[in-house]
């Protein structure tokens, strides 16, 4: 049984600290070894006959749909925590409570089919795991179209000025003047204190806003799904505050949920499921959304809209693609089935001739691999009608080039990654304007330039008293 605690402890662990900005190639699922391996927790697999192994796997299947054995096992995960020095032992036992039921149920509905585990232990012999294998989204049969080489507007031709907000991770416990180093993994916080803490300046008029999600701080190891609503609603009506009637285009990030990266797929239902976030969300964006929007977005946390007479927005639900979310151990085969979503809708906009434009918040080089193949594949087909994509998520200043797939050489599309509005971690807070060729008939909707705006923290704390500049 020691397999499967070293295995919760590290979905656990590594789902806290992997919250945290990051920065990497696509990743393949997580594998028992792997993730072991990295707690430093060394076994002797091979003393394990497969018939033992089944039999303890089947045993601990039966017995972890009791209550009492969910407690111990979460205790032993707390008490590795604290032996580790994982964390501070108070962020260790919070951590811990927060996230047993989800995983344990995850795990439960997945892996833990004693011959796929016994499989990733023991070797194909005694079992196949192919829960983290290709898999291919099909395309429509019909032919792309031949590719036109953009070319820059007609001089005079309309613009149109959109505000791109990111990674926001407002903190309803900021108190200035708070202690910049503490024991917890976040600080500038406590005791409560409400205080709003959005004051980006008018650079506008905007035509519209795309806003790619995490909304909440980064005290995820404490966080109730009534904390989560509370900052969602907040920053909502702080964006109809300050933006009055510019529509605004959500995405929904890692850290809208709790436990974070917590994303089951539709098929999870009941208290389990993410009703709880999306319904919420799908009444706090009632005015910026068409009810058809609206649907998908209850269901799946993704929509489409259609923005302007030639142009489609699509928002996508990259959790769904996130090796951080535990639910997909599930499956992994396109989660909540997305991208055949998204290569539905593509087709509609070029059969229409409308182009169309992808936010979402984990931008697709940091998805798993498969996950993250199939987007390229489909970037590919369709890269004369998706003339912008729009990332967060890293909290800096990025962007990911798509090539053609035939010689890798030729750039196709561009992902752009903007900065955080957070300060987390020693960061520059930031946002940007796009500035996008307009709404005019032959207008390619492409990014033309951006301006981009930060606060200078070091030349604010030199001059602490006075406004922001
Ligand atoms: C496990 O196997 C190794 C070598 O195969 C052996 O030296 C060791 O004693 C075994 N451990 C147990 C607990 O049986
Ligand atoms: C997916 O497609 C690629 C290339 O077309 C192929 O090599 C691979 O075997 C396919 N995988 C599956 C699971 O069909
Ligand atoms: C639903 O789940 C949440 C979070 O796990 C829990 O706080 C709440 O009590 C549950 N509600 C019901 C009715 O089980
Ligand atoms: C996983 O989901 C895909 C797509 O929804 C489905 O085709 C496949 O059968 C599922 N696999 C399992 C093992 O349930
Ligand atoms: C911020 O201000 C400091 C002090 O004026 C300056 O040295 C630094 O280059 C500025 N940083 C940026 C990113 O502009
Ligand atoms: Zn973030
Ligand atoms: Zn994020």
């Amino acid at each position: 049984m020691v397999p499967f605690w070293g295995f919760l402890s590290a979905v656990i662990l590594s789902s806290c600290v992997s919250s945290w900005p990051i920065s990497d190639k696509p990743i393949d699922p997580p594998t028992l070894g792997s993730q072991l391996h990295q707690l430093g927790l060394k076994f002797g697999w091979r003393n394990f006959s497969c018939s033992t192994c089944k039999i303890i796997f089947t045993t601990l299947d039966i017995s972890l749909n009791v209550d009492s054995s969910q407690e111990m096992v979460a205790s032993l995960v707390e008490k590795a925590c604290m032996k580790l020095r994982l964390a501070e032992s108070n962020v260790c036992h919070q951590t811990i409570q927060l996230f047993k039921h989800d995983v344990i149920t995850a795990w439960v509905l997945s892996v833990l089919r004693p011959s796929e585990i016994c499989g990733l232990i023991l070797g194909k012999d005694c079992g196949v795991w192919d829960i983290g294998s290709d898999w291919n989204i099909s395309l429509p049969s019909k032919p792309k179209p031949p590719v036109i080489p953009p070319v820059p507007p007609p001089p005079g031709s309309p613009v149109s000025r959109v505000l791109f907000l990111t990674d926001l991770h407002w903190d309803s416990e900021y108190l200035p003047g708070s202690p910049v180093n503490c024991e917890e993994p976040l600080c500038c916080r406590k005791p409560p204190f409400q205080n709003g803490l959005i004051k980006d300046k008018k650079k506008g008029p905007f035509d519209r806003v795309y806003w790619t999600g995490d909304i909440p701080a980064h005290n995820v190891w404490q966080q109730t799904r009534a904390d989560q609503l509370n900052a969602l609603k907040t920053i909502t009506d702080l964006f109809r505050k300050y933006l009055g009637t510019v529509p605004v285009y959500p995405a929904v990030g890692n850290h809208e949920s709790t436990p974070v990266n917590s994303f089951p797929p539709p098929s999870v239902h009941g208290n389990e499921s993410s009703d709880w976030l999306y319904h919420e969300m799908s009444q706090q964006w009632q005015d910026w959304l068409p009810p058809s929007a609206l649907e998908t977005l209850r269901t799946g946390g993704f929509y489409t809209v259609q923005i302007g007479p030639k142009l489609r927005l699509v928002s996508l639900n990259m959790n769904f693609c996130a090796l951080e979310n535990f639910w997909l151990l599930i499956n992994y085969t396109d989660p909540a089935g997305q991208l055949k979503w998204l290569v539905d809708i593509l087709q509609e906009a070029e059969n229409q001739g409308d182009k169309v434009h992808i936010i979402g918040h984990i931008p697709p080089g940091l998805c798993l691999k498969s996950w993250s193949w199939n987007y390229y594949r489909i970037v590919n087909r369709y890269e004369s009608t998706i003339t912008g994509q729009f990332f967060g998520h890293t909290h800096v200043d990025e962007f990911e080039i798509f090539y053609d797939e035939e010689t890798l050489t030729r750039p196709v599309s561009v992902a752009f990654v903007s900065p955080s509005v957070t300060t987390f971690i020693n960061l520059n807070p930031g946002f940007r304007v796009y500035q996008i060729d307009g709404d005019y008939p032959e207008s390619s909707h492409m990014v033309l330039d951006h301006e981009k705006h930060i606060l200078n923290l070091t030349e604010a704390n030199t001059k602490a008293l006075e406004d922001p500049q």
